[in-house]
Formats: C-alpha cells, sequence, structure tokens
C-alpha cells in the first residue's frame, strides 16, 4: 500500500533562498512522526509547504494525490490540518468561538457537535473556560486549545509545529501525553520539535532536517544510539 503522505524532491525557496533542498519522506497511515532540527532548518516551511501556505516544487503526495498544486483550504477539506507555530488562536475571542473555528468548513451539524464533547473530556481546562477570552488564558491552556481547535478540523492526517513551544516542562509534558492519548485514535500526526527529548517521548521514528536537507532518518531507538543525534540534540557527548 502506498503510505499517506509521501513526499519526494520537496523545494521551497523564499526569493533567491532555497530553504528546503530536496526534501523526502513518508508517512505510513497511523504513524507518528516527528521532524527535528534546529533553528532556521525550515521544519516550519515544510509543514506549511504540506499545508498548502507556501508554494513547492517536487512532490507532496497525500492518499495518492499531488496536493501542492491544491490551495489550502482544498488540503484542509482532505483533513490534513497544520496546529501552527505559536498557536495562532483569536485572542479576543472566546475559547468556544475558537474550537468552532476549526470546524468552519464543515456542515456536519450533529458531529460538530459531538466532537466538542469530545475535545472537551480530552481538555477538561477547555469547558471550564468556554465562556473566556481565549488570548487572557495562560500558555499552556492556549497551547491545548490550539490542539483542540485543529481536532475539531477532524484531521486525517495533523500537523503540530512545535507544541511545546515557551511551557514549562511540566506542562510540555502534559501536552505530550494528550497526543500520546490521540494518537491511539488512530491519527496519522507529523510533530516539528525542537525539544527533541520530548518529542522522542510521543514519536516512533523521526527525521532530522538541518540545512534544508533530511540527513538522518530512522526509529527513535536508532536515533537515540546515533552519535550526531545525541551530540546535538540530546545533550549527550
Ligand atoms: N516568509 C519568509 N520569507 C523569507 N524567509 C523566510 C520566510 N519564512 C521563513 N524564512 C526563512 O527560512 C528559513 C527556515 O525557516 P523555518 O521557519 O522553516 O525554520 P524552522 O526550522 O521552523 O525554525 P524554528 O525552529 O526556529 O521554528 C529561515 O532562515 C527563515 O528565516
Ligand atoms: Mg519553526
Amino acid at each position: 500500500m502506498a503510505p499517506l503522505l509521501e513526499i519526494q524532491d520537496l523545494r521551497v525557496a523564499y526569493g533567491k533562498a532555497a530553504i528546503l533542498k530536496g526534501v523526502s519522506l513518508a508517512l505510513e497511515k497511523g504513524e507518528v512522526v516527528g521532524v527535528i532540527g534546529p533553528n532556521g532548518a525550515g521544519k516550519t516551511t515544510l509543514l506549511r509547504a504540506i499545508a498548502g501556505l507556501t508554494p513547492s516544487e517536487g512532490d507532496i503526495r497525500y492518499a495518492g494525490e499531488r496536493i501542492n498544486s491544491l490551495p489550502a483550504h482544498r488540503i484542509v477539506r482532505r483533513r490534513v490540518i497544520l496546529c501552527p507555530e505559536r498557536r495562532r488562536l483569536f485572542p479576543e475571542m472566546s475559547v468556544r468561538r475558537n474550537l468552532e473555528m476549526g470546524a468552519y468548513l464543515r456542515r456536519d451539524k450533529a458531529e460538530i457537535r459531538r466532537d466538542l464533547e469530545e475535545v472537551l473530556e480530552l481538555f477538561p481546562a477547555l469547558g471550564r473556560r468556554l465562556h473566556n477570552q481565549a488570548g487572557t488564558m495562560s500558555g499552556g491552556e492556549q497551547q491545548m486549545l490550539a490542539v483542540a481547535r485543529s481536532l475539531m478540523s477532524r484531521p486525517e492526517l495533523l500537523m503540530l509545529d512545535e507544541p511545546s513551544f515557551g511551557l514549562a516542562p511540566l506542562v510540555k509534558k502534559a501536552i505530550m501525553q494528550t497526543l500520546l492519548h490521540i494518537r491511539r485514535r488512530g491519527l496519522t500526526i507529523l510533530l516539528s520539535e525542537q525539544d527533541t527529548k520530548l518529542a522522542f517521548e510521543a514519536v516512533e521514528k523521526a527525521y532530522v532536517l538541518e540545512n534544508g536537507r533530511i540527513n538522518i532518518a530512522g526509529s527513535t531507538e536508532s536515533l537515540l544510539a546515533d552519535p550526531h543525534v545525541k551530540e546535538a540534540y540530546l545533550g549527550l557527548a
């Protein structure tokens, strides 16, 4: 069977600056895969290209169809959802409104209501703050809201761009626990993280993106044993 997501020789440039210089990767349905790499390596660029938010060359195939010519809203309709870097909530809107925005392309009202109940079970703290302005919540609560909003789009492939960014260690752990929980529902997840140790708690394999190229890829166990990964990303000499 073909992978759910298959990327071949993906190239993205901003003006003359080549950022992705031929990236290839594949995700099987139900896999939880990480993209790690230093600041500026192109992780966000990769996720944005998949989401149709950045023009790209090469091939991004989703469920067998080339999607890098599609506008972003068509990609959302395919249930390929990006939970963006730094959350991008609507801070003036209530928590409830933010969650509803996640379902803005859907017309299945009864199912939306059911999904809302489900995400509130997953994130009880949000249920207690449904009428609060999103911008008044703590960083951790806002990140949970961002993940919950993405779930309201009923993702088949959920891409999370640095969900632990700026959070305290315990809150980071809580976010990862949630990912472990949602992966059990059979979602396919692509997680970009700078906190490699943390990412390795949630993913089964990872791609290491450096200077616009995938330099190393493999199972979490093999990466944990890789000398370069140990030194550069795990702080182990
Ligand atoms: N819209 C843009 N226009 C020009 N250059 C950009 C744009 N977006 C990103 N870049 C540049 O592309 C490179 C890759 O950025 P990107 O945000 O993809 O990296 P990243 O791996 O996500 O980094 P971080 O870990 O800091 O989030 C950086 O050098 C960045 O300055
Ligand atoms: Mg980034």
